[in-house]
């Protein structure tokens, strides 16, 4: 029999890696909490049409990448359904604030996500078809203020101040206006149409978007099209007045907050939902898949899903990109105990889960070993996996002072037992 594994684009996470992904989330929600943001947790798949009206039919996510599956009827009352593992949490987070009338509560709705997401890309590194994201919106009616930049450039200054907090340096924030949804019908027309002449001479994917979906022709990566696409209107141009001043805004309060950006003409993103600012944070440690981040304002999706008008903007990090990126910053230190208790005998062992209890409940980390152990055994054990040894033998358990040697400085130590919490947290 072929032995199983793991899917194809998904992963297990292991220890020490996952000590990682937990103060990642650990930093996340401290810094959500500053900016009292509160957690949402949808469900992990959703009604299939909730992202073909919300994340758009004609893109890649929608048309390529989902697992949907045909939900079979289990009762005659019961209906089949279509139904998709979320390849995104906006849509859900926005379908939740429709059902249970957040928007009713006349206040700003300000939530955050940590959790899986599906989409079915071609596995490379930072690309899996199960990966995490950890993502915030602020969603409202506009009396709420939802529409204000400042909502935009709120958002941006906490992007930047978690990066900060997460300890990854050397990102870039680039940002772009995609303008209402008729500023974007209108770019894609004036795209469309300067393509024609031009469209013959570039790659086989940009002749075909050029007629299907002129727009994403800005996200090709194919070298000889470059100076090409440089040379195309650019949606700035496209945009209406109200737009224009609304980024000028957004852009006016991230240079007040310090909050270094590059603009990007061509950053219009890969999900039909955006409206006027879109975003994405980039790090060179990355490769290929350089996005950290991605997001933007999404000021129609709620109607576009059957919702009152409620504008929103937020983001969705890639929490496996953040591990890849600390990752290749720092060296993580292994993962050890503070000690490692090895009893000397069998008849030590309920002695020494005693002991492990008490120094654990003082809040240490304890591997507990095995009184079946001889001791260069227990030594042994005791070097991988904690910073310090102590010993329990008849002799210390009838005296109460223990026997400790710590590995690094190599020096042995009797120690009281009402000192040993002290001794070992130093
Ligand atoms: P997105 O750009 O599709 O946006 O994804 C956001 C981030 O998720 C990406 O920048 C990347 O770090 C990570 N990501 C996406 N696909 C994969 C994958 N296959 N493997 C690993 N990481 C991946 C959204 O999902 C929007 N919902 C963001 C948003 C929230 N916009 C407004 N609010």
């Amino acid at each position: 029999m072929s032995t199983l594994k793991a899917v194809r684009g998904t992963r297990d996470l292991l220890p020490p890696e996952t000590s990682l992904w937990n103060r990642i989330e650990a930093t996340a929600r401290q810094v959500f909490a500053r900016y009292n943001f509160g957690e949402i947790r949808t469900p992990v798949f959703e009604d299939t049409s909730l992202f073909a009206r919300g994340v758009g039919e004609e893109t890649d996510i929608v048309s390529k990448e989902m697992y949907t599956w045909e939900d079979r009827a289990r009762a005659q009352s019961e209906k089949p359904q279509s139904l998709t593992l979320r390849p995104e949490n906006t849509a859900g987070v926005v379908r939740a604030y429709i059902e249970h009338k957040l928007g009713e509560t006349g206040q700003l709705q300000k939530l955050y996500y940590i959790g899986p997401q599906f989409r079915r890309e071609r596995p490379q590194k930072g690309r899996y078809r199960q990966f995490s994201q950890i993502g915030a919106e602020v969603i409202g009616p506009p009396s709420a203020g939802s529409e204000s930049p400042l909502r935009d450039a709120e958002v941006l200054e906490m992007l930047a101040a978690l990066l900060d907090a997460l300890g990854i340096t050397g990102w870039t924030l680039e940002i772009n206006s995609v303008g209402s949804s008729a500023d974007r019908a209108r770019y894609n027309e004036v795209l469309r149409a300067a393509l024609i002449p031009v469209a013959p001479q570039m790659c086989g994917d940009c002749q075909r978007r050029a007629v299907t979906n002129p727009l994403r022709v800005l996200d090709c990566k194919v070298p000889e099209d470059q100076p090409i696409i440089d040379a195309l209107p650019k949606i700035t141009d496209s945009l209406d007045e109200a737009s224009k001043t609304h980024f000028a805004a957004v852009l006016a309060a991230l240079d007040a907050a310090a909050v270094p950006y590059t603009r990007n003409h061509r950053l219009v993103r890969g999900l039909d939902y955006y409206t006027r600012t879109t975003f994405e944070f980039t790090h060179g440690g990355l490769g290929a898949q350089n996005a950290l981040l991605g997001g933007g304002r999404y000021d129609g999706l709620s109607e576009a899903i059957g919702g009152p008008k409620a504008p929103g903007i937020g983001f969705a990090m890639g929490e496996d990109r953040l591990v890849l990126t600390l990752q290749s910053l720092e060296s993580a230190p292994p993962q050890v105990a503070d000690a490692y208790i090895a009893p000397l005998g069998e008849s030590l062992n309920p002695a020494a889960l005693a002991l492990a209890r008490e120094l654990r409940l003082a809040g240490l980390a304890i591997e507990l070993g095995d009184g079946s152990f001889r001791l260069k055994k227990s030594f042994e054990a005791a070097d991988k996996t904690a910073r310090s040894i102590v010993i329990l033998g008849e002799d210390e358990r009838a005296s109460g002072i223990l026997t400790v040697k710590n590995f690094a400085s190599g020096t042995q130590t009797k120690v009281p037992r009402t000192e040993l919490v002290a001794f070992l947290a130093k």
